[in-house]
């Protein structure tokens, strides 16, 4: 499945670039989020607006012209796997020696995600001993390679040279993304701080940014997980997550137990209020009436009632601490959790508003795992295989 995974789509300038267009089309209809990148040979043959059209963003054409400070190592990154279609003599010769000056080929030299490669030319280039080492030098780096089959070439001829049919390409890409480890898994996380309204201008609130639980839910999706995240902070990520926007503790509640049930795994990453002004006033309170007394009184706890319901998911939770985590370990076998996160947000580079964190896991059997600093995305890549090893009865 390549439902939520991150595809760059390179086209180099062949007269089979016309297929990627539908190659594209195919991606995204499969639930991937397609980027493409053109060599300015591809822009001779198939327009920009196509692919804008079916991916819904331009693609990069050159490094230099766009809006990105830098398009080749953004999207690199952000690739989950590049696929090359049709890829040129020329292209696959600078892709093997890493001649990268255009905005393709520093691409896939800026990226780690796997490489596939669908050559498409004629059949006296592709037979060309500059050629032949290219391929082996490609095939010697461990890229993968589709195709060319045999067929009707450019200008009426016909052999070995002609682009695999898109359909072939795209089970290429599905098998080196080797399936969705999540496939079919239905995953909800809650993100954010909740905003408990005092009067209609001010809330109680707290200093969760939402990137731990947006770093969970984007790497669920990228796992072909199916994804409900139920946040109070904006969420501009992937477009393969089914957002639920709340404000309160008790929206967070309601929006949660209605989904729980039919999710496999539960995140509860959110930071949410234990207490709430008892009454918030309906209109705004004024300075010259002096500081209100504010009465507060217990929220829902939004992971109890998960923990408390019949066929619950596997579930996970969060505990924001200020010191070192002892109180965490109680915490763990008191919530009714399966795993708990457990991170100190007063130590730099952790917690509220960082894109860094460290964390510990703990079990309600009392096992503890310090994990060192990771990027918020390392954390949730690592507490996802943590997850898979004790859903299928793996180590724990
Ligand atoms: N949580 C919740 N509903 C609440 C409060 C907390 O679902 N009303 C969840 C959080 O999303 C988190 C976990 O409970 O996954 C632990 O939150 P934390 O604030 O650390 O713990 P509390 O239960 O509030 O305990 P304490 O205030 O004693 O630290």
């Amino acid at each position: 499945m390549l439902a939520g995974r991150r595809v760059v789509l390179g086209v180099s300038g062949g007269v089979a670039a016309y297929k990627s267009a539908y190659l594209a089309r195919r991606l995204v209809e499969a639930g991937a989020v397609v980027r493409v990148v053109m060599t300015a040979s591809a822009l001779h043959f198939v327009g920009p607006q196509t692919f804008s059209a079916i991916t819904g963003t331009p693609p990069v054409t050159d490094l230099f012209s766009g809006p990105a400070v830098s398009p080749h190592t953004e999207l690199g990154q952000w690739a989950d796997v590049v696929v090359i279609a049709p890829a040129t003599a020329a292209t696959l010769s600078r892709i093997a020696t890493g001649l990268s000056e255009d905005a393709l080929v520093a691409t896939v030299l800026a990226s780690k995600a796997p490489l596939v490669l669908a050559p498409a030319m004629h059949t006296e280039m592709w037979e060309h001993p500059a050629t032949r080492r290219t391929m082996a030098l490609l095939e010697a780096d461990g890229h993968h390679v589709v195709g060319p089959g045999s067929g009707p070439l450019a200008m009426g001829d016909v052999g070995t040279g002609r682009m695999s049919e898109p359909d072939e390409i795209l089970a290429a890409v599905d098998a080196v993304l080797g399936g969705s480890p999540m496939g079919g898994v239905r995953v909800l996380v809650t993100a954010g701080g909740t905003r408990e309204p005092i009067d209609p201008v001010r809330y109680l609130g707290n200093r969760s940014s939402g990137k731990m639980g947006f770093a969970i839910a984007e790497e669920a999706v990228a796992r072909g997980a199916v994804v409900t995240l139920v946040t109070t902070a904006d969420f501009t990520g992937d477009r393969g997550v089914e957002v639920v926007a709340v404000e309160t503790a008790q929206d967070m509640a309601e929006a949660v137990w209605a989904r729980a049930a039919e999710s496999d795994v539960a995140v509860m990453a959110a930071a949410v209020a234990d207490f709430r002004p008892a009454d918030p006033a309906g209109t705004k309170l004024r300075r010259k009436d002096g500081p209100p007394g504010l009465e507060l009184e217990p929220t829902p706890d939004v992971l109890a009632g998960v923990a408390a319901s019949d066929d619950r998911p596997f579930l996970i939770g969060f505990a924001a601490e200020t010191g070192p985590s002892d109180g965490a370990i109680e915490k763990a076998r008191s919530k009714g959790v399966d795993l708990l996160v457990a991170n100190d947000v007063t130590e730099d580079g952790s917690g509220f508003g960082t894109d860094t964190n460290r964390v510990t896991i703990i079990l309600p059997d009392g096992t503890v795992e310090p994990w060192p600093m990771l990027t918020k995305r390392e954390v949730a890549a690592r507490l996802w295989d943590r997850v898979a090893e004790m859903r299928t009865g793996g180590s724990s």
